[in-house]
């Protein structure tokens, strides 16, 4: 048994940048990070012991926005749209498969 308080979390940046950079806010992320929420109680893998989706401030990975990263595993991902984020609930927050196609690259920063 995980001695871990949730045994997946997943936390969606939010942020607004006021510099006009690009920023996750401009792409959607509220309703990425609504839908998940939505998702993940639906299917009943909210709570101690299975999954907690949050709100972040800004994860410095702007460039690729919406972000969002799913721990332990420290996978960052980035979605277009709901299929995309049923796709993260299902797969790896409930089933623990990475979802290959939406990973963020390794080399996507501010
Ligand atoms: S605005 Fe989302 S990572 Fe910076």
């Amino acid at each position: 048994m995980s001695s871990s308080y949730y045994q997946r979390h997943i936390f969606f940046c939010l942020n607004q940048r006021s510099n006009g950079e690009s920023s996750c806010a401009d792409h959607a992320a509220q309703a990425g990070f609504d839908h998940c929420k939505q998702k993940v109680k639906s299917l009943g893998l909210a709570g101690p012991g299975q999954v907690r989706v949050n709100k972040a401030g800004c994860l410095d990975r702007c460039a690729g926005g919406p972000v969002a990263v799913v721990y332990p595993e420290a996978t960052w991902y980035t979605f277009v749209d709901q299929t995309d984020i049923d796709e993260i609930v299902e797969s790896h927050l409930r089933d623990g498969q990475v979802v290959e196609r939406l990973v963020l690259a390794p080399d996507v920063g501010r």
